[in-house]
């Protein structure tokens, strides 16, 4: 039996940004909020050309949170005429929030008239808060598959392939659970060949995590203020 859900609470800065009182930290700026998870994330691994010819192009993200990063993609994907033939985004998070407290979060971050008009579609089809696996589809070539779970104990048990990696799932500091050796272990074993990963920490003890895992890192520019991040590929030795 899963552990019963407990949904996110949503939260703001006095400057706006959404942020979890669970965590003790952001969701994302209320600034850039788009061009950031295009530039650590859809940049980071390689995107829109790594997915061009693609029958099909995986991407698992841990945190899905506000969803940007996947709008964001999915915009992207829907602009890109050389786009392969279907997206699967596949995201774990543990604490959801409702479909009200994500039209909130929205309306305060994203800055991007496409990306809102994705929002307004994925609120309006946000699944019940239930745990587990809930699949959504849009257009006629992406499926998001949302898992209501904990990334820690699902990753181990899933069975596909992906293409790329979004570790989005707050400060290591702040959610140290969530950067182990274990967890980037779970994560090589779903890696495909080839496959791409990026965050936007460069913190010591993920370096190692990912390094022991078979990741090979770059320390790139990070976004904004942010200093430095990681990007790099799956190779194994
Ligand atoms: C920075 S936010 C993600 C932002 C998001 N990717 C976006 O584009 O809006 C981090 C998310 O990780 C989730 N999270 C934290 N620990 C987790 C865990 N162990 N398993 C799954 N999700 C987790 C949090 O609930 C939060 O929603």
């Amino acid at each position: 039996m899963s552990e019963p859900l407990i949904p996110a609470t949503v939260a703001f800065r006095p400057n706006g940004s959404p942020y979890s009182p669970l965590y003790g930290d952001i969701y994302h700026s209320v600034v850039g909020s788009v061009a950031q998870a295009q530039y650590v994330f859809l940049q980071g691994n390689g995107l829109p050309e790594r997915w061009q010819g693609c029958p099909d192009f995986t991407v698992l993200e841990t945190g899905f949170g506000m969803g940007i990063n996947f709008l964001t993609t999915w915009a992207a994907w829907r602009a890109d005429p050389l786009r392969g033939g279907r997206l699967h985004f596949v995201s774990v998070e543990k604490h959801p929030f409702s479909a009200s407290d994500l039209r909130l979060t929205h309306a305060a971050t994203i800055d991007d008239a496409p990306v809102a008009a994705l929002a307004q579609t994925l609120a309006n089809a946000w699944p019940d808060l239930t745990p587990g696996t809930h699949t959504l589809a849009f257009d006629d070539d992406i499926t998001l598959t949302l898992i209501f779970d904990d990334a820690v104990t699902v990753l181990p048990t899933l069975q596909f392939r992906a293409d790329a990696f979004y570790l989005d799932g707050f400060a290591p500091a702040k959610n140290p659970e969530l950067w182990t050796p274990s967890v980037f272990e779970s994560l090589g074993a779903l890696a495909n060949e080839g496959a791409t990963f990026s965050t936007y920490t460069s913190a010591g003890d993920v370096k190692r995590a990912l390094l022991h895992a078979g990741f090979q890192y770059k320390k790139i520019p990070g976004f904004g203020w942010k200093r430095a991040m990681l990007a790099g590929k799956y190779l194994p030795i």
